[in-house]
């Protein structure tokens, strides 16, 4: 699965604000990674079929317009920008609206099977651009992108904490409706799998759950 086995690969699942993007994104500074968030790509998949109009109960012109998008990617740092059409993604896509309609779009196979091969392709993008492999966080990854990743993190932390997370960063966001989709639908839901290596992070600073998850590379590393 992982076809590049010299590539070290890191998956981190979990829900909406249970600090997969800041842990990530340490752990690729700290192990010379591509931080690849797939949150970032439905989003922009989201926001794009909302400005043409295509609702997700519209299953033909849904499909439809999906043969249209064409993606590329761009890094912004260490991160993977997906780009539809030549364009980056907007900021809008961390606001109200696209919060609320991701989950449905998301819970689509043919939306999930078109992003399924442009995410297993970040590891080519991660080699062509000199890391030492990828950090990709999202709900699939070490479900269904990557089962193979050499660590398969999943983030836990209590819904209250988490909705004040979000609070704090300023963001209108229904975490427990949108976990609620994710965790229930039938394509890729959300979930540990079997074998991932599960992390409470409820009492723990951003520092506490990094350093947990980097002791365990290194050690495996050396
Ligand atoms: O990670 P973030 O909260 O930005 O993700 C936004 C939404 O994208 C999730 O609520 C979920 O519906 C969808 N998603 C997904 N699979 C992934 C990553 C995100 O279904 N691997």
């Amino acid at each position: 699965m992982t076809s590049i086995p010299s590539l070290l690969i890191i998956a981190i699942d979990g829900g909406a604000a249970s600090g997969k993007s800041s842990t990530s994104k340490i752990l690729a500074e700290r192990f010379n990674l591509l931080h690849v968030d797939t949150g970032s790509f439905y989003r922009h998949i989201t926001h794009e079929l909302l400005r043409r109009g295509v609702l997700p109960t519209n299953l033909a012109a849904l499909t439809l317009a999906l043969t249209e998008l064409n993606f590329t990617t761009q890094l912004q740092g260490r991160s993977a920008q997906l780009m539809i059409g030549g364009q980056p993604a907007d900021h809008e896509i961390r606001g109200q609206n696209v919060n609320e309609h991701v989950s449905h779009y998301a819970a689509i196979p043919a939306v999930r099977q078109k992003l399924l091969g442009y995410q297993r392709g970040q590891v080519a993008v991660a080699q062509q651009h000199g890391f030492r492999g990828l950090v990709m966080e999202g709900r699939d990854i070490g479900s269904v992108i990557f089962p193979a990743a050499d660590y398969r993190f999943f983030l836990h932390a209590d819904p209250i904490e988490r909705a004040k997370r979000r609070a704090r960063e300023g963001q209108l966001d229904s975490i427990a409706e949108r976990d609620r989709l994710d965790s229930s639908r039938k394509a890729s839901p959300l979930v540990s799998p079997t074998g991932a290596i599960a992390i409470d992070s409820t009492f723990l600073t951003l520092e506490q759950v990094v350093e947990k998850m980097a002791a365990m590379i290194e050690k495996k590393l050396s």
